[in-house]
């Protein structure tokens, strides 16, 4: 958790961990080999630092890297290549997931839970409004709406 020896000015954590191993980390650790160095090396402008970490929480976005405090994520060797490049010529580079997928939802469409009719209620009965410990209707966002005044 904590740096021991000093970090280039941007200092990437190349998750290693099975789900980003299944999907190519090893693939991004020889971009990182080639373009910085070995692992804890600070290149000599002192831009980057390479270091493997355990599993970074992005799995479903595999494989992912952290550089600093922003992840990158559903990298190709040739999208974390490029990202190096532009940060390396001081570019801005989108965070996030690399794709056009939105955070961790499917990539392309949707294709589970796609039928309107399994989010009705189905459990029998008619829906019943919320109620108080004491059988008043549960006031609602509304009520407190009329209930103010803004004169
Ligand atoms: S295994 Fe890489 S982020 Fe979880």
């Amino acid at each position: 958790m904590f740096n021991l020896e000093p970090v280039g000015r941007h200092h990437v954590q190349l998750c290693g961990t099975t789900p980003c191993m299944l999907r190519g980390a090893e693939d991004l650790k020889k971009v990182c080999r080639e373009r910085i160095g070995a692992e804890h090396h600070v290149t000599s402008d002192g831009t980057f630092s390479w270091i493997e970490v355990e599993c970074l929480g992005a799995c479903v976005n595999a494989p992912m890297v952290q550089i600093n405090y922003d992840t990158y994520e559903d990298l190709t060797p040739e999208i974390f290549a490029h990202i190096l490049e532009e940060l390396a010529a001081g570019r801005p580079v989108r965070p996030g997931p690399q794709t056009d997928r939105h955070f961790s939802a499917p990539a392309g469409v949707p294709t589970t839970l796609t039928d309107p009719s399994i989010f009705e209620r189905k459990w029998g009965g008619e829906q019943q409004e919320p109620v108080l410990a004491d059988g008043a209707p549960k006031p609602t966002p509304a009520d407190a709406d009329k209930g103010s005044s803004t004169g």
